[in-house]
């Protein structure tokens, strides 16, 4: 078992900072009980790295990221940038693709504690634990664009190959999970979604234990709504993806809940960010829900520093906060994001269970 890692903190734009702190706080208590030494890096992502290195994401950022054991990032997007010619939004969809982290897991569970928090009723709810598997470096994100006062264009390009690599993800969570892989498309339009379910029925086959399905993108927005315990794991493309997993946040109540895990080849570090972005109508306030974050670090020490040890301490002090009513505004409360950091650190230092 390791217990000595380096991980690049890349805060970013808006509450970006605050919830990355929040994670940081828990990671040194949790590291600190569990007798592991974290060393970090900091660097700029987004709008702060164009306005103070000339660009969203520096060379020398990337060769951070790519020689650290993982990246625990915040959010980027700064409307300052609107308009101009380079978004602080390329930095993060670059460093994607540097490191090759073509698998997006965003797990998506409803939460006792919040029950009542979710615009939903609470027996539609109730029980739902589904597994958003969102490819992420490929189509219509990284296709050729052009841009034009007339005319604009974003290609979506998908390669058999992009097809495979993660659909085997979401069969091998599945296999760990309930045994059930829905796959999203738009079989019924586009070609790169014919190509897409093509492979999926391919790759299907070698895992006769798990069960598949393919949904329209259209109907499926509407059964994650109507009836969000048919889903297991969800596999779907970027684009989907991105729209599928906001929507999904408001099962357990809040953007502000979930936390994503994006993975490459086995040896290269995961990018650990919550699913929100840098919300800049409560940026600087006290009010950002630090949980997301807290949850992808506790992703990390599950999928790339190999203790899921650490990843359940961090989970149970989650659960054990929430249950106390350490809730953001945006879950109904009136806690800070200092307040719910510190509720949770005070439980993982504590050890599990402790409430
Ligand atoms: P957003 O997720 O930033 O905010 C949507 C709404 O949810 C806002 O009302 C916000 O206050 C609320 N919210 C989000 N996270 C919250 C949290 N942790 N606690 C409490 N409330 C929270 O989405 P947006 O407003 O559409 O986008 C703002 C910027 O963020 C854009 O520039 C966008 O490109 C960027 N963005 C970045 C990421 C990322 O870095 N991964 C993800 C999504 C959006
Ligand atoms: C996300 C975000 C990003 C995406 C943006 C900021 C590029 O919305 O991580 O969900 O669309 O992938
Ligand atoms: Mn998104």
């Amino acid at each position: 078992m390791r217990s000595s890692f380096e991980i690049l903190l890349l805060p970013g734009d808006g509450i970006g900072p605050e919830v990355v702190g929040a994670a940081r706080e828990v990671v040194d208590v949790a590291a600190e009980h569990f007798g592991i030494e974290v060393r970090y890096e900091e660097r700029k992502i987004g709008g702060v790295a164009i306005r103070d290195e000339g660009e969203p994401v520096s060379d020398e950022t990337l060769e951070a990221a790519r020689a650290s054991d993982s990246v625990l990032l915040g959010a980027v997007g700064d409307p300052a940038f609107d308009g101009g010619a380079v978004r602080p939004e390329a930095g993060l969809l670059k460093l994607r693709k540097h490191l090759g982290a073509f698998a997006n897991l965003r797990p998506v569970a409803a939460i006792p504690a919040l029950l009542s928090a979710s615009t939903l009723k609470e027996e539609v709810v109730k029980g739902v634990d589904i597994l958003i598997v969102r490819e992420l470096t490929g189509g219509a994100y990284f296709g050729e664009k052009e841009e034009g006062e007339e005319r604009a264009s974003d290609l979506s390009v998908y390669t058999r190959e992009e097809i495979e690599r993660v659909t085997r993800v979401a069969f091998e969570a599945a296999r760990r999970r309930k045994r059930r892989v829905t796959s999203v498309d738009k079989a019924n339009v586009m070609a790169t979604s014919r190509l897409w379910r093509r492979v999926v029925v391919e790759v299907a086959e070698e895992y006769p234990e798990v069960e598949l399905d393919h949904v329209l993108v259209d109907a499926a927005a509407m059964f994650l709504i109507r009836d969000p315990k048919r889903f297991d794991v969800l596999l779907t493309e970027n684009l989907f993806g991105d729209i599928l997993s906001d929507e999904a946040a408001m099962l357990p109540g809040s953007m502000g809940m979930l936390p994503s895990a994006s993975l490459g080849r086995p040896n290269s570090p995961g990018i650990y960010e919550p699913v929100h972005g840098s919300a800049p109508d409560i940026a600087g306030q006290g009010k950002a829900n630090p949980y997301a974050a807290i949850l992808s670090a506790a992703m990390m020490f599950r999928h790339s520093l190999g203790r899921p040890d650490v990843a359940e301490a961090i989970e149970q002090g989650v659960s054990v906060s929430l249950e106390a009513h350490y809730l953001t505004a945006d879950l109904g409360g009136s806690k800070t994001t200092e307040e719910v950091t510190r509720a949770v650190s005070r439980w993982v230092a504590a050890g599990e269970g402790v409430a």
